[in-house]
Formats: C-alpha cells, structure tokens, sequence
C-alpha cells in the first residue's frame, strides 16, 4: 500500500517507517523541517514538507502523491505547557489536525484512516482493578485537566469514524517508552536531579514500545476494521514509580527525586493528575484477536533491558 504519514520524524515515526518498508509499503512523510529529509529517505519514505496546521499548505503538498492510507502520528508534547492550556498544540493537532489530514486523505485518494488515540481517553482517574476495554466509556470526563486531553482523543475518533467514504481506525496506545519517547524524556529530566516522583502512591498504567507500537501501526492499517478501536498496550501495568526507577537504572541515571504531591499537582497539574490520580489496567485483547498482533515485549522491564 501507499502510505501518507504525518509524525514521520516522531519518537513512533520513525520507527514505523521501518517497520512500513519492511511490510513492502512505500511511505509519504510529511515532515516540516526540510533538514530532516534525510532521516526519513534513509528509512526508505519519500519526503514532503508541509505543516498539518497550514491547511492550504498541506493540500498542495501531498497533491500529486497518490496515497491507500492516511496515518495521523503527529503530537507536539514537547511544546506542551505544564498546566497543559486548551491551545494546546497536541489537542489542535488531535481535532484540526485530523480535519486537515482528512481533507489531503480525500485530495489523495485515500480510503484509509489510522489515526493516534490515547488509553487516557478512558478518563483520568482511578479505575481499581477492573479491566478496561474497547467496551468501556471513551472519553470520560472526571473534572481535572485531563479532560481535555480525553477530549482531544474523542475528537480525533469521532472524526475519522464518521468521514464520508473512509475507513477510519483508531489506535489507543499506551505511554510510549523507547527511543525519544517517555523513558528518554524521564532520564534526562533525573540527569538535571528534576522533582518527578510524587510522595507516596503513584498512580498505575500501561505503557508499550515504541518499536511495538509502530508494528501495531502496522497491523492495523492492512487488518483493521472500519469504524474501530484498538488498545495497544503491553501485558503488564506499571506504576509511575516502577516506570521510573527502572528508567534511571536501565539508563544510569540518578534515581527520581521525590516531591510532595502538591508540589506536583501545583507546578505540573497535567503529570500530577496522570502520575497520582490515574490507575488503569488496560486489555489488548481484540488487537490481539483483530490484528493479529501482540506486543514483543511484555513489559516495561523486558523492553528496557532489551535497549
Ligand atoms: N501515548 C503516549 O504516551 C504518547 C503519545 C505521544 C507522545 N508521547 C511522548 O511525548 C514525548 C514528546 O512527544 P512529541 O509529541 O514531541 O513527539 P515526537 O516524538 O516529537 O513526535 C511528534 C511528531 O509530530 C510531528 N509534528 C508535530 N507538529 C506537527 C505539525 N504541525 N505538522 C506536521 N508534523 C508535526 C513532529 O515533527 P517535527 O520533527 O517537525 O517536530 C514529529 O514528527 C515523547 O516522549 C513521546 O513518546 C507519548
């Protein structure tokens, strides 16, 4: 298939780019910064450079460019605030980004949707020892900050499910760790002796590998069902502290330094309600079943210790 993919120089883009060329897809990535043309042409992609906020932009860059599938990984986290605003960049990227993305899907040609949802969708809060599915309220508001965020993943959803003439599928990832993802992010901020572990309890979730994300990518896009979400999550959750203390060991960094919880929910409310407010166990089940995949690695420790 003919891949079009915004996000293709991100923490799970590149990646994907692999693992596409791998599968025999040949990828368009849209990228922004002309200088990293290179590191998507090495991974076998064809760059074009558009920004997919700049509608007008974006549809004269993609024009031309055929395409079976559009793929939305596209996120701006590193440009996020830490009491995470609504002109969020991310949150714009998940609502008009997905319009935008729809509109080069139809220039294209494109009958395919794959697009980036979040498990945090399921709501921010704790949800005991229940497992969740696909089954359960997407979306839920909780009345922290979080609830934009579940928002944002209900827009990016809604629109691809409901788009005249397309298939849309969405993928509910797990906290990425990997390469550039969460676990790098963490060890530089322990490097820098930055507070991040909260007194006390941390919240539980599930995270998954950016290299087993990117295959899920995959997976979906060639046996995904219209209409349809999928959670794709490791096999084990992981508490906040596990999370971090195998980070700073497996990347020789100092270990966490712990901060009251109000410090945190005061200077950092968006990780505070993530970090202490949120324990989900997550079931990966009907990607298993649906897509045939399941996650190399079964969890955080596995994973990391791989490299
Ligand atoms: N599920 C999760 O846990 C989850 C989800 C997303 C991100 N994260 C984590 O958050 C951290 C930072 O993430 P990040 O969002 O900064 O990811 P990232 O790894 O920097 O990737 C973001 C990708 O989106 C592209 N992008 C952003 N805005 C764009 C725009 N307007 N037009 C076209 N492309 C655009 C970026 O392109 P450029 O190269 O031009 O910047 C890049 O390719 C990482 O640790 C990541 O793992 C976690």
């Amino acid at each position: 298939m003919r891949v079009l993919l915004a996000g293709a120089t991100g923490a799970i883009g590149l990646p994907l780019l692999s693992a596409l060329a791998a599968a025999g897809h040949e990828t368009i990535a849209i990228i922004r910064d002309p200088a990293k043309r290179r590191l998507v042409e090495e991974r076998g992609a064809l760059p074009v450079i558009a920004d997919v906020m700049d509608r007008d932009g974006l549809l004269r860059a993609v024009d031309g460019h055929p395409a079976d599938v559009v793929m939305h990984q596209a996120t701006a986290l590193r440009d996020a605030s830490p009491r995470l605003r609504p002109d969020d960049p991310t949150l714009a990227l998940r609502d008009k980004g997905t319009e935008q993305l729809l509109r080069a899907a139809r220039l294209v040609g494109a009958r395919r949707f794959v697009t980036q949802s979040l498990i945090t969708g399921y709501g921010y809060r704790d949800h005991g020892d229940r497992i969740l599915t696909e089954d359960d309220v997407f979306g839920l508001h909780v009345g922290n900050v979080g609830d934009l965020v579940a928002d944002s993943s209900v827009a990016t959803e809604r629109q691809v499910f409901t788009a005249d003439g397309i298939e849309g599928i969405a993928l509910r990832y797990g906290m990425f760790y990997g390469r550039n993802a969460f676990s790098d992010m963490f060890a530089d901020l322990m490097r820098k002796r930055a507070p991040v572990l909260p007194r006390g309890r941390t919240g539980t979730t599930c995270f998954i590998h950016v290299n087993d994300a990117a295959a899920a990518a995959v997976a979906a896009m060639e046996h995904g069902r219209a209409g349809q979400a999928y959670n794709i999550v490791d096999d084990q959750p992981t508490s906040w502290r596990d999370f971090l203390t195998t980070v700073a060991r497996t990347h020789g960094t100092p270990r966490p330094v712990v901060t009251p919880r109000w410090l945190i929910r005061l200077a950092v409310p968006y990780l505070g309600c993530l970090m202490i407010d949120t324990t989900m166990r997550i079931s990966h089940a009907k990607a298993t079943r649906d897509l045939g995949w399941t996650p190399a690695y079964r969890n955080l420790r596995e994973g990391l210790a791989a490299g």
